[in-house]
């Protein structure tokens, strides 16, 4: 028999009954909705692809500039911009053919609004739906997540909507509690959690004496992300056991090792596109193999979660 450093690690996993065969998830928001892109980052050792967050109506999104990087990751308040969920028809249809699962992800400003459009996406049998529910109710302004009985009513009430396709709710690090959204989700049906969203805020620029960005604050994400979002994941497996795609900095193998022993499933990618180009997935999941096989790890499923015990 050979031993665990000559052998190719297992690198397939699974989240909410969806088999991948690289653990490695491109993160929403990063390469939009169009289908030739989505299905190149496939090609290039994504395991699946989450479609940027698709809103009930077209949106334009935030003044320029509304992306920086700083040094240790970047900013961005890009403000939600998308084509609406009549216009991104076409491209679901496209996307049937990915050659890994697709994840729509979705937003809204009211409950209503997030079942309407998983109604009109289910035709399509995305592999998920993701909910973006650190997104602002209309209610009362604050976003979803603040508020677990608000979290418990939407992703209850999305879950009757997709029928059999997952539901994956994705936790904001702006919270007063990750255990308990993550719990409130659970109980509400969630098939599995993706953690984290960007972080609340801001760089001022000194010479200028004004904040960067247009719109003054924006999402953090990038590695000073990660030990944040490593703690959400963390929190979250701790409280519900649900599969997580943990994300929030994941820049090189290592990284996503350590979301996996925090407890993620599968690791999204965002900003290391941006760092690194689409070979990033590829890159990764080569530094991934490397670490395991000199560390006799033949299977990502055996280090899930394995910083809790
Ligand atoms: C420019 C940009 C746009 C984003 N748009 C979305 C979005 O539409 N929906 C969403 O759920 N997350 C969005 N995100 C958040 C990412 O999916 C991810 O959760 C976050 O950036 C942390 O991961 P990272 O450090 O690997 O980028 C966006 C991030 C960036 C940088």
């Amino acid at each position: 028999m050979k031993a665990a450093n000559e052998t190719n690690p297992d690198v397939t996993t699974e989240v909410a009954g969806i088999k991948l065969n690289s653990p490695l998830v491109l993160a929403s928001g990063i390469l939009g909705t169009s289908s030739d892109i989505l299905k190149r980052v496939a090609s290039e050792g994504a395991g699946a692809v989450t479609m940027k967050s698709i809103g009930p109506v077209e949106r334009e999104g935030h003044p320029n500039p509304n992306v920086i990087e700083f040094g240790f990751g970047m900013l961005n308040a890009v403000g939600l911009p998308t084509p609406g969920v009549d216009n991104v028809l076409q491209e679901m249809e496209e996307l049937k053919t990915s050659p890994v699962p697709v994840i729509a992800s979705v937003y809204g400003s009211t409950v209503d609004d997030f079942v309407m459009i998983v109604e009109k996406l289910k035709p399509y049998k995305p592999a998920a739906f993701e909910l973006d529910i650190s997104c602002p109710n209309k209610e009362d302004g604050l976003a979803f997540m603040a508020s677990e009985d608000v979290v418990y009513k939407l992703v209850s009430s999305v879950k009757k909507a997709a029928g059999n396709i997952p539901v994956i709710p994705k936790l904001s690090p702006n919270t007063h509690s990750i255990p308990r959204i993550a719990a409130a989700c659970k109980k509400a049906g969630a098939d599995a959690l993706c953690a984290i969203n960007t972080a609340s805020a801001m760089v001022i620029n000194i010479e200028a004496r004004k904040p960067v960005l247009a719109y003054k604050k924006g999402g953090l994400s990038g590695p000073a992300l990660k030990p944040i979002a490593v703690r959400c994941v963390y929190e979250a497996y701790q409280a519900t056991g649900l599969p997580i795609i943990g994300t929030g900095g994941v820049t090189t193998g290592r990284d996503a090792i350590e979301m996996i022993m925090a407890g993620a499933s599968a690791v999204g990618m965002g900003t290391a596109v941006y760092y690194r180009g689409i070979s990033a997935f590829r890159e990764v999941l080569g530094e991934m193999k490397e670490w395991m096989r000199n560390n006799n790890v033949r299977s990502v499923k055996e280090i899930i979660g394995a910083a809790h015990y």
